[in-house]
């Protein structure tokens, strides 16, 4: 296994649709590996495959706590098929390191998706599950946790990004 380099805002790939995951290979294998790893060092509870330049619909994600047993599950050409009730959680993301924003999510979602293998399944997920879920989800359309900002805070969040980078640029 090995680290993956995590692409940031505005990277192009993060704002292209991945593309449907149609052979189910020991590359796929190899790279849902190689994405928890990245995102466990990062560290991280979800990793979609665009944030690692791969245009491919993959998401890898763990939302279990330090003293529990590992949840990781690989999501592979996911989808919502059903959704109920509101929440407003903070929300971050390894592709825009250091800004937080609270977005508002569905707070109960089922998704449908393939396992490494192929084979189909249902997932119910509630509380970060259901919100990572989304936010993992969206990155495979093409859209980041700061797109669901509205417009006011969307200028207030491209300011602060600049001064975030240049803070980075300093730091090197
Ligand atoms: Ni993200």
């Amino acid at each position: 296994m090995a680290l993956m380099k995590i692409y940031h805002y505005p990277e192009p790939v993060l704002k292209q649709q991945a593309s449907p995951v149609t052979s189910f290979d020991d590359s796929l294998r190899q790279l849902a590996g190689d994405m928890a790893e990245t995102m466990y060092a990062a560290p991280g509870v979800g990793l979609a495959a665009p944030q690692v330049g791969v245009s491919k619909q993959l998401t890898v994600i763990d939302c279990s706590s330090q003293d529990e047993p590992s949840q990781l599950i690989a999501l592979v050409n996911p989808e919502i098929i059903a959704r109920d009730g509101e929440v407003f959680e903070e929300e971050g993301c390894l592709s825009v390191p250091g800004f937080f924003a609270k977005i508002k999510r569905s707070a109960i979602v089922k998704v449908r998706y393939q396992d490494l293998t192929g084979q189909a399944h249902e997932l119910d997920a509630d509380g970060l599950m259901a919100i990572a879920c989304q936010h993992e989800i969206d990155h495979l359309n093409g859209i980041l946790f700061v797109d669901h900002l509205s417009p006011l805070k969307r200028s207030i969040f491209r300011k602060k990004w600049q001064k975030i980078q240049q803070r980075q640029e300093e730091q090197l």
